[in-house]
């Protein structure tokens, strides 16, 4: 009793073990060093320890993968679900090194053959897998920190070029909206989906390089004013072409002006030769501007713009995308949340 209040840390161990013998055995081993504080809770049945699981917290949980109630890798599944950052490490009953193997794949963090090894190769096994499983959060921790300050820097950058031009302030940001629900509504990933967003919003990087007094032009631009405009989409493309970003966000950008007749521009590509993510910038692009003003023009209003993918889809659109895009204003599913800067 003094030594458990004596104790500095406890480590809290859930064995989920139907075999008495060997639960007794296993707390046999860990109350061979009282000092290092294990308190252990039992479970027979999976149902029992995933009970335990929602009453306390655990350290650590030992379990048997062959119990009444369950069997196999789905037993480290449900112990996965129920406590995913609680490290776990499989008791196996043969020296089964194939089924040890795919519980560590499934996300067990070690495992241990019942009736090999001492005590002190159990409660190694406890430390390590502590361990790990600490280092591993604070390295997904770390990670999803820089992700989010590439997304914040990349939004910074995409500010940036819009600073100039304040008719097209806050364009990237609402295009990014608007495709990022297409690229939802086509079925993306959220890893495609993040991809698709970063490209959206920096999709006019290049204008950095065009005079603003172009792109602020209240009347109509002589034509080699508009093929100067037209350099953007390659100037952004050698910006960012040397980025190794995971995603193909050079191309994303390069190709978000062709159209699907070959009629677009830089490259007059056709079809499915432009990646699908331009496909929906491109008509994200082309809501996003004639529903907002333009130094040429008032805003032309949502039902032109949609009026104009409609008429377009299949020649100039993406028919896929097209069809992603008008069902989701049909549905009432979308609309912008970022305003005008
Ligand atoms: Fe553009």
């Amino acid at each position: 009793m003094i030594i458990a209040h004596m104790t500095p840390k406890q480590i809290h161990v859930l064995i989920i073990e139907d075999n008495p013998g060997d639960a007794r055995l296993i707390e046999l081993m860990l109350s061979e060093r009282p000092e290092d504080g294990y308190q252990s809770v039992f479970a027979v049945r999976l149902g029992d320890g995933l009970d335990a699981i929602a009453k306390q917290p655990f350290d650590v949980i030992l379990l048997d993968l062959s119990l009444p109630d369950s069997h196999g890798l789905g037993t480290v599944q449900s112990v996965l679900d129920a406590a995913p950052s609680t490290p776990i490490i499989v008791l196996t009953g043969l020296a089964d090194d194939t089924t040890a193997l795919a519980a560590m794949k499934a996300g067990a963090q070690d495992y241990l053959a019942k009736g090999q090894g001492d005590g002190e190769t159990l409660r190694r096994s406890i430390r390590y897998s502590i361990e790990r499983m600490r280092t591993d959060e604070e390295k997904r921790e770390s990670g999803e920190r820089l992700r989010r300050a590439l997304m914040q820097t990349i939004q910074a950058v995409g500010l940036t070029i819009e600073k100039r031009d304040p008719y097209t302030a806050g364009h990237q940001q609402r295009v990014a909206e608007l495709a990022s629900a297409i690229g939802r509504e086509l079925g993306f990933e959220e890893e495609r989906l993040e991809g698709l967003e970063l490209g959206s919003v920096i999709h006019d990087i290049g204008k950095i390089a065009i005079p603003s007094s172009f792109l602020n032009k209240p009347g109509r631009l002589t034509d080699t004013e508009f093929a100067l405009i037209k350099t953007h989409s390659v100037i952004g493309f050698d910006i960012i072409k040397d980025v190794e970003f995971t995603w193909p966000i050079a191309k994303m950008v390069r190709q978000h002006h062709e159209r699907m007749d070959g009629s677009g521009y830089p490259d007059g590509l056709k079809g499915d030769d432009i990646l699908l993510e331009s496909r929906i910038i491109c008509v994200a692009d082309v809501i996003e501007s004639m529903a907002s003003n333009r130094p040429y023009r008032a805003a032309l209003g949502i039902n032109v713009a949609l009026d104009e993918i409609s008429r377009n889809q299949g020649r100039l659109y993406d028919p896929d995308v097209a069809k992603a895009c008008l069902k989701l204003f049909e549905d009432n599913r979308f609309s912008f949340t970022t305003q005008v800067l």
